[in-house]
C-alpha cells in the first residue's frame, strides 16, 4: 500500500495477565496475538512495519525473528504516546501516513483498516488530521472513552482512571488504532504531557491536542466490538481465543469441512482441512497442520504440525505430533506418532501403538500394542500385538529395519541395531539379536513342555485360597 507505514505497541508489561510471558506472546487460536495485527499488515502489503518491544522484549524479537517487521526498544514504559515517541525515530526519512496499531487487539480485520484508511483518506472534505477506530460497548470499563462535543465532533479521549462519574457512563470507547500524516505525529507527540492519573504519556491525548489547533479528528466505529477488544488480562485472553477458532472454524465449513461441534473443536489459525472431511469434538488441530480431503479425525485426537493426505482415518484419542500420514491409512485408537514419523498409503497403527522417527512403508500394519521407535519398515509388512523394537542400548539409539512383505509375529522384541529380511518371519515371542536374511524364519522359543495330570497332583487334599 503507498506512502503508508505502521506502528505496532507492544512494549508493554500487562500486568492485568499477571504473568512472566509478555502480554503479546499469550496465546491466540495457537499464535502469538502480536501475529495477528502484523498479519493484518502483511495482507494489505502495509509497508514498513515497526514494533515496539520492551517488557520481555529479546523474547518478543526471538518468536517473530525473520518476519518482515523491525524492532524498537522503548526502555522504560512511560505509556502508548512515549511509545509512539521511540517508533516515530525509526521512520525519519518516511513521508505519508503512520498506522497505530496495538500488539495487544488481535481480532482486528483488514476491512476494518481498509475502512479506516478509506475513510482518512477519502476526498472531497475536510481531511481529517487524526483518524481513529472507536466502538460502543455495553460494558466500557477500562477502556478510554470518546468525548464528543455539541455537534457529535470527537473533541477528546479520556481514560477510565481519569473520568468523572459523568464520562465513566460514555459507552463509545477508543479501539487504540490510528491513522495520522507522520508530520502531524512528529508535530504533536511531544506535546502531550503526563499530567494524568498514571502519569504516563497518553497516545488518545493527540485528539485534544489536534482539536485544540482547529484540525478535524475523525472516528471509525467498527461495527463488531469484539474485533477491537484490548486483551488485558486472562478473561479477555479466552475470548479472543474462542473467537478467532470460530473464525477459523466456519471459514473451513464453508470451503466443505464438516465441523460437528465449533465450540467444541480447537482448530488453530494456519492449520487445513480439505473438503468432506469430519472433526469430531474435542480434536486439536495445530501447528499449520494439513489434512487432507475425505478424512475422518475422530473425538479427542490431537494433530500438530503434520501432515496427512485424503481419506485417512484418525480415530479417537491419538496423538500425531510433526508426523506425516499418506491416504486411506488409519491410525488409532490411541496410537501416538511422535516426531519425525511418516506412515504410507493404506498403512494401519493401531491401539496403543507409539511410533517414533519412524518409517512405515504402504499397506502395512502394526494394530495393537507396539512400540516401533527408529525404524525402517517397508510396505505390506505385518507387526503382530505387543512387538517392540529395543532401540536403546542404555547410552545410544540404533536403527532397526524391516523389509518389505515381512511377517513379526506377537510378543516380539527386535534388538537394534537389526535387520529383518524381505519376506521374512519372525516366530510369536521371539527375541531378535542378529540380521535375519530374506525368507527366513527366526524363532527363540524355549521348547513347550505339557504335564498331564499335573493341577491335580498338586493340589490334592489341599484346599485352593
Ligand atoms: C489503551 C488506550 C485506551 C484504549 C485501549 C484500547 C492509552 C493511554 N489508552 O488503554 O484509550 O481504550 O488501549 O484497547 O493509550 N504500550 C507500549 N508502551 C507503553 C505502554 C503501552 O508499547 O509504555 C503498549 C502495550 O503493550 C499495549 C498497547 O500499548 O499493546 C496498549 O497499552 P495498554 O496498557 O494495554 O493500554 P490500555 O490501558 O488498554
Ligand atoms: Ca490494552
Amino acid at each position: 500500500m503507498k506512502n503508508l507505514a505502521s506502528i505496532i505497541l507492544a512494549a508493554g508489561k500487562g500486568t492485568r495477565m499477571k504473568s512472566n510471558i509478555p502480554k503479546v506472546l499469550h496465546r491466540v487460536a495457537g499464535s502469538p496475538m502480536l501475529f495477528f495485527p502484523i498479519n493484518v499488515l502483511k495482507t494489505l502489503k502495509a509497508g514498513r512495519v515497526v514494533v515496539v518491544i520492551g517488557h520481555g522484549a529479546e523474547e518478543v524479537r526471538e518468536a517473530f525473528k525473520g518476519g518482515e517487521v523491525s524492532f524498537c526498544v522503548q526502555v522504560e514504559q512511560l505509556g502508548t504516546g512515549h511509545a509512539v515517541m521511540v517508533a516515530l525515530k525509526e521512520l525519519k526519512g518516511f513521508e505519508g501516513d503512520v498506522l497505530i496499531l496495538s500488539g495487544d487487539v488481535p481480532l482486528i480485520t483488514v476491512e476494518t483498516i481498509t475502512a479506516l484508511m478509506e475513510l482518512h483518506r477519502k476526498a472531497g472534505r475536510k481531511k481529517a488530521a487524526l483518524t481513529l477506530v472507536t466502538t460502543v460497548l455495553e460494558n466500557p470499563n477500562g477502556y478510554g472513552r470518546i468525548v464528543r462535543g455539541d455537534l457529535g465532533h470527537i473533541v477528546r479521549i479520556v481514560e477510565d482512571k481519569d473520568c468523572s462519574p459523568l464520562q465513566k457512563k460514555i459507552k463509545e470507547v477508543n479501539a487504540g488504532i490510528y491513522l495520522a500524516s507522520l508530520k502531524f505525529l512528529n508535530d504533536n507527540i511531544k506535546r502531550i504531557g503526563k499530567n494524568n492519573a498514571q502519569g504516563e504519556y497518553y497516545l488518545p491525548d493527540l485528539v485534544e491536542l489536534a482539536v485544540s489547533e482547529g484540525d478535524k479528528v475523525d472516528a471509525l466505529i467498527a461495527a463488531e466490538p469484539i474485533e477491537v477488544m484490548g486483551i488485558n488480562n486472562r478473561v479477555e485472553l479466552s475470548k479472543a481465543d474462542s473467537y478467532m477458532r470460530r473464525r477459523v472454524s466456519e471459514s473451513l465449513m464453508l470451503s466443505g469441512v464438516t465441523i460437528v461441534d465449533p465450540d467444541a473443536t480447537y482448530i488453530d489459525y494456519g492449520a487445513s482441512a480439505g473438503m468432506d472431511t469430519i472433526i469430531y469434538p474435542g480434536a486439536r488441530i495445530s501447528g499449520d497442520s494439513v489434512i487432507g480431503s475425505g478424512c475422518v479425525i475422530e473425538e479427542g485426537s490431537r494433530i500438530d504440525a503434520s501432515k496427512i493426505g485424503d481419506s485417512t482415518v484418525i480415530r479417537s484419542y491419538s496423538v500425531i505430533e510433526s508426523s506425516e500420514i499418506g491416504s486411506r491409512a488409519a491410525i488409532g485408537p490411541f496410537a501416538h506418532l511422535r516426531p519425525g514419523s511418516t506412515v504410507g498409503d493404506n498403512a494401519h497403527i493401531g491401539n496403543f501403538v507409539e511410533l517414533k522417527k519412524s518409517v512405515i512403508g504402504r499397506g502395512s500394519k502394526a494394530n495393537h500394542l507396539s512400540y516401533i521407535g527408529d525404524s525402517i519398515v517397508g510396505e505390506n509388512v505385518n507387526i503382530g500385538a505387543g512387538t517392540i523394537t529395543c532401540n536403546y542400548d542404555g547410552i545410544k539409539k540404533h536403527q532397526t529395519t524391516i523389509e518389505d512383505g515381512a511377517f513379526i509375529g506377537s510378543d516380539s522384541q527386535l534388538v537394534a541395531p537389526v535387520k529383518i529380511g524381505k519376506g521374512a518371519y519372525v516366530g510369536s515371542g521371539t527375541t531378535v539379536t542378529k540380521d535375519v536374511p530374506a525368507g527366513a524364519l527366526v524363532i527363540t522359543r524355549a521348547p513347550e513342555k505339557v504335564i498331564e495330570g499335573w493341577v491335580e497332583k498338586k493340589f490334592k487334599g489341599k484346599e485352593k485360597a
